[in-house]
């Protein structure tokens, strides 16, 4: 199976530094990964351990100062505003804060139909945008007639989380970066907005990368867990080898830091 895996996203020597001199923060020190497609990933690591400027790399929002980032085996070219638009279709994020995600002036069906256009969609009759939009919002549970003339803002917190999760159903982007999705909702919204995103990786061959510093998380989604410590990748591989039998002293502190969860978990240190 191992010869067969894909690549969709690697990086060599990827590095982020922010200031200069004295104020000068190495938010991503020199991380090396190969992410594959179809597997589940998670990027752990404390606050302020570069998770999310290690995300905005990937998107291609930021720069890396140093190293190189490739997507499916090819090195990244971002450089003019086309070329990032098509990258974004192969790649899409949803972030910590669903309000963040949403222009505040657009109307939730403007906010739909961006997402077929960007698909290609632009020039399809009404009516089936219409059916697209209503699909995409079932899968999630909403109701796309209740909600056409309305405001993202106008929503709750876990209806707009939802509202995200239906324009990466109508995106079907190839890598979906989430980064801390479920942080703001109650834990049965968090597993059905999991739920969500797993079936969609199933349906639409998407490549999920959560971004949590919530390690049983981690173990519960993920193939490949990479452990991140101030901007470095300090422990790596298959959930059960990360998180059953962590080798570094930061990894199992992550772990006792979450209530047990799973009793298999028999950590002298506990
Ligand atoms: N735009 C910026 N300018 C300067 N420093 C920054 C900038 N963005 C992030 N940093 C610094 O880089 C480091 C990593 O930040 P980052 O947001 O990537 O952490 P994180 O792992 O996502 O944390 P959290 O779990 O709290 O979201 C931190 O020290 C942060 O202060
Ligand atoms: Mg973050």
């Amino acid at each position: 199976m191992a010869a067969e895996r894909k690549l969709c996203l690697s990086g060599k020597g990827v590095t982020k530094v922010f200031g200069l001199g004295r104020n000068k923060t190495v938010a991503v020190d020199n991380v090396d990964f190969n992410f594959y497609e179809g597997e589940v990933i998670s990027l752990v690591g404390e606050s302020g351990s570069g998770k999310t400027t290690l995300a905005k790399m990937l998107l291609g929002l930021i720069n890396p100062t140093e190293g190189e980032i490739y997507f499916q085996g090819e090195k990244r070219d971002l450089s003019s505003h086309r070329k990032k638009k098509e990258y974004w279709k192969s790649i899409q994020a949803i972030f910590q804060d669903p309000f963040s995600s949403f222009n505040i002036f657009n109307k939730i069906d403007t906010v739909l139909l961006d997402c077929i256009r960007m698909r290609g969609g632009g020039g399809l009759p009404y009516e089936q945008k219409v059916a697209m939009m209503t699909e995409a919002c079932s899968f999630v549970n909403l109701k796309f007639a209740e909600l056409t003339n309305k405001y993202p803002f106008e929503l709750s917190g876990g209806q707009q989380q939802r509202l995200m999760i239906a324009r990466i159903f109508l995106l079907k982007p190839k890598i979906l970066l989430a980064d801390e999705p479920t942080s703001m909702i109650d834990a049965c919204s968090r597993a059905t907005i999991l739920d969500m995103l797993m079936q969609l990786r199933d349906e639409i061959g998407m490549t999920p990368i959560f971004i949590t510093h919530d390690i049983g998380l981690a173990y519960y989604v993920s193939d490949t867990v990479y452990i991140m410590e101030k901007g470095k990748f300090v422990e790596s591989g298959s959930a059960d080898e990360v998180i059953l039998r962590p080798k570094g002293a930061y990894t199992k502190r992550l772990i006792n830091d979450v209530p047990k969860i799973y009793e298999e978990w028999d950590l002298s240190t506990v």
